[in-house]
């Protein structure tokens, strides 16, 4: 195949094009510049600043780094568990290059990180790591559904690395799979905004981005 074990790369996903990657930017900004200002959020201010009565700018808050992409497989470079096998799936091999929509049904924001929940299609699924919810030491995350972690890192808080973005998303779903429906804080003009506790918050979209990708890989 294509890849060698001298040529892996440092992770797989899908790249946003870039004419989408504004639009998410920007829904992204207008989604955090709102909480910062809603009450319910400024309640739990402490999750965010360790004081109360402190101010907080999630505009400033969170750091981007790079280009919006929802990862697959974090390959390091043929480091990772399962790398080489990855790499040599045809499936792998079929869709790479190719286009396809991805579509992010919800945003999340915690003390941490904020980022897209992706919804893969069946399809999509095809390219999707068996092991990526497993590998994650999310409790009760191994028996979320295929898929449940992918997501697109929009920001991280200053020393948080960006892998944390997923493993904040599933620790959401598997609170919602326990059965804790978090507190419905308010119907906003992009969705409905849920407190989970400690920080996290939930944006279910009432209309999905749908967001044009290139599944490929990235060497840095
Ligand atoms: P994410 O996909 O959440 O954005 P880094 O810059 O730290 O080397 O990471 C490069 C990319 O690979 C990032 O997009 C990052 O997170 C993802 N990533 C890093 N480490 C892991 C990991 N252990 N498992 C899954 N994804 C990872």
């Amino acid at each position: 195949g294509p890849f060698t074990d001298v040529s892996l790369p440092l992770f797989f996903g899908w790249f946003l094009l870039s004419s989408v990657q504004d639009k998410v930017r920007c829904t992204s900004m207008d989604f955090l510049k709102t909480l910062d200002t809603m009450d319910a959020f400024k309640k739990h201010l402490i999750d965010f600043t360790g004081k109360a009565e402190k101010e907080v700018d999630l505009e400033q808050y969170f750091q981007a780094k790079g280009s919006l992409h929802c990862t697959t497989k974090f390959s390091d470079y043929g480091k990772a568990d399962g790398a080489k096998e990855y790499a040599e799936n045809p499936v792998v091999q079929k869709f790479y290059g190719s286009v396809s929509e991805l579509s992010l049904s919800a945003l999340f924001v915690t003390p941490r990180t904020v980022g897209a929940r992706v919804s893969l299609t069946e399809e999509q699924l095809l390219l999707w790591p068996a092991d990526a919810e497993k590998e994650a030491d999310v409790p009760a995350a191994a028996s979320l559904p295929q898929g449940s972690r992918a997501h697109v890192t929009l920001g991280c808080a200053e020393g948080v690395e960006p892998v944390q973005t997923g493993l904040d998303l599933l620790e959401i779903l598997a609170l919602q799979q326990e059965g804790q429906q978090g507190e419905l804080v308010e119907e906003m003009e992009l969705g409905s905004l849920t407190y989970y506790g400690n920080g996290r918050w939930l944006l279910s979209l009432r209309e999905s981005i749908c967001a044009p990708a290139c599944f490929s890989s990235y060497y840095g």
